[in-house]
């Protein structure tokens, strides 16, 4: 499916505040490495500065599960790249002079280009800013830091990467779900279910997916779920292998459902708003229909 292009957005400042951004930046400030005048600094710094890009994992959601290097890089950067899954609570962190723009990519939507955002950040570093591009999880997973990476590269722009945590880890972490239970479990992939036209790649490896004891977590698979489901049951993987799809993990309207990979292909993704992770696997058997509840029960 051809997906349009759209313009960086530039994100106007907010006077809102829910203090979970200054709670952490103190804490780091603390730590030290991150000095009051580079936090606060108002105004755009560019002579006589070498730029430089960050790549930064945000994590899935909480501005509490960021890494303290990625805070401090966010804090000291002149210009903040990010991707639409990145919550407010993370731009926050910025300096007040720092620009944020969005330059979000987003499965079946209006679309930043790759090649636009590449230049964008190239350019903005070669004017001597240090520009922070945030990407949700990890950025180096399903992220396209190696076409960014690559362009920084080319400009003889000074890249670094800060890693985050995945998905995959927070969806681990809120279900206590051990993606490698070695009862049930000696491998774990990670698949995207998105391929450049918006389908299934057509290229899996049906055979090592449909394998019994490897878990599978399938980024930006929402539409894509019924069709990958009966691919898996097509393979030889059994239909009552335990599924879990979950939205928005570690995100206000988190939410969760537990099902069979059965129950998978009758899934309609049209119903489902937010960004969507599925785990497929036994390792998921211990998560019980009423998951949601669960985790209301034990105020995690
Ligand atoms: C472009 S990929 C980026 C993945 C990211 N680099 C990571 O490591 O999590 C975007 C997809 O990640 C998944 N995702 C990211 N954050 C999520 C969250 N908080 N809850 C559920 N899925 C999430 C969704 O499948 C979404 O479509």
């Amino acid at each position: 499916m051809p997906v349009s292009r759209k313009p960086v957005e530039v994100i106007a400042p907010k006077a809102r505040d829910t203090g979970a951004a200054r709670r952490v930046a103190k804490l780091v400030a603390r730590i030290g490495g991150v000095g009051a005048a580079d936090a606060d600094a108002d105004a755009p710094r560019l002579e006589g500065k070498i730029g430089r890009v960050s790549l930064i994992g945000c994590g899935p959601g909480d501005v509490e599960l960021m890494t303290v290097k990625a805070v401090r890089a966010i804090m000291a950067a002149d210009v903040i790249l990010t991707d639409d899954l990145i919550a407010d609570d993370v731009l926050d962190l910025g300096r007040p002079g720092a620009a944020r723009i969005r330059v979000g990519k987003r499965g079946g939507r209006a679309s930043c280009h790759q090649d636009d955002i590449n230049a964008l950040m190239v350019r903005l570093a070669s004017q001597g800013r240090h520009v922070a591009r945030l990407k949700s999880g990890d950025p180096m997973l399903f992220g396209r830091a190696g076409e960014e990476i690559a362009a920084c590269a080319a400009a003889g722009v000074a890249v670094e990467v800060v890693p985050g945590i995945s998905a995959a880890f927070g969806l681990a972490a809120r279900l206590k779900v051990s993606l490698t239970h070695r009862d049930h479990a000696q491998s774990v992939r990670f698949v995207t279910g998105h391929a450049r036209t918006g389908a299934l790649p057509d290229d899996l490896d049906w055979a090592g997916l449909a394998h019994a004891r490897t878990t599978l977590v399938v980024y930006m698979g929402a539409r894509t779920a019924p069709d990958l489901a009966k691919g898996l049951i097509g393979a030889g993987r059994a239909a009552t292998t335990p599924v879990v799809v979950a939205v928005g993990i570690a995100r206000a309207d988190e939410s969760f459902a537990a099902m069979t990979l059965g129950d998978l292909v009758e899934l309609p993704a049209a119903a489902i708003d937010g960004p969507v992770l599925i785990g497929i696997g036994e390792v998921f058997s211990t998560v019980p229909a009423s998951v949601a509840s669960l985790i209301e029960v034990a105020g995690a």
